[in-house]
């Protein structure tokens, strides 16, 4: 559980200088990997800053764009160029801006008939990708998995209460008639299969869920990520407001 599993965190006072700090700590990690560099993109509002300065000349200079490839933790089923699609922010934000090969952007496909066909497509992506079928421990799909929190402590489109929440055979899976619009989610397997996750929460109005979930609140969906691998929490100030969590 999240809780249990040794994590580092990094608090910020302002969400800007949170930005700053993991689009560093993301080159350095991205530089540093010698083979191609899986990066799992988180959706909603918090990432989009982060993505901005990773296409500026600091960072985007020493970004191995070549061999990144990018994935998408969820996504919501409207066209690709609509505002509510987490591919359109990170495209407009980012993609559209770096020499990143267009075969390297694996977007959760939600043009295909149902979200259930869009599931199916995309865990078969992943598959080829990975180059198995079965997820083995010890060798990890993704380099880096970027993740949001809810208000409500969802993660992806794993939200409180939902069926998805106990899915551990299949790779993404359709979330419909939950919250609008009708959604695309990677399983907690599939998240949970990487070398390093990383939280960026940010603002006033995440603290509660933030709480519960380092202390452990199964209810909360955040807190059921279950990984081997290593966990970073980039939060702010705002967020943290906490003793224990703001280093006061
Ligand atoms: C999405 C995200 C979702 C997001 C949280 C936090 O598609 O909306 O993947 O899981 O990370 O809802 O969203 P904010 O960053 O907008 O608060």
């Amino acid at each position: 559980m999240i809780a249990n599993t040794a994590a580092q965190t990094h608090v910020f006072d302002t969400p800007e200088q949170l930005a700053q700090q993991a689009a560093d700590w993301i080159v350095g990690r991205a530089s540093k990997s010698r083979t191609r560099f899986a990066l799992c993109l988180s959706g909603g509002d918090t990432p989009q800053r982060l993505y901005e300065l990773l296409a500026t000349p600091p960072y985007r200079v020493r970004m191995p764009w070549d061999r990144t490839h990018c994935f998408w933790g969820d996504e919501r089923v409207v066209p690709h160029d609509g505002p509510l699609s987490n591919f359109h922010m990170a495209w407009q934000a980012l993609l559209q801006h770096v020499p990143i090969p267009a075969e390297n952007i694996h977007a959760i496909p939600t043009e295909q008939t149902s979200p259930a066909a869009g599931a199916a497509a995309y865990a078969t992506t992943l598959k080829r990708f990975y180059g198995g079928d079965t997820l083995e421990a010890g060798r990890p799909l993704f380099d880096l998995v970027l993740l949001g929190l809810g208000e409500d402590g969802h993660i992806a489109s794993l939200f409180p209460g939902s069926p998805a929440l106990a899915e551990t055979e299949r790779w993404a899976v359709p979330v419909v008639g939950e919250t609008p619009p009708d959604r695309i989610t990677l399983t907690y397997p599939v998240l949970a299969s990487s070398k390093v996750i990383a939280f960026l929460v940010a603002g006033e109005r995440k603290r509660n869920a933030l709480a519960r979930v380092r202390a452990g609140d199964l209810a909360l969906p955040a807190s059921r990520l279950q990984t081997a691998g290593a966990i970073h929490w980039f939060i702010d100030r705002a967020a943290a407001a906490t003793p224990a969590l703001s280093g006061a």
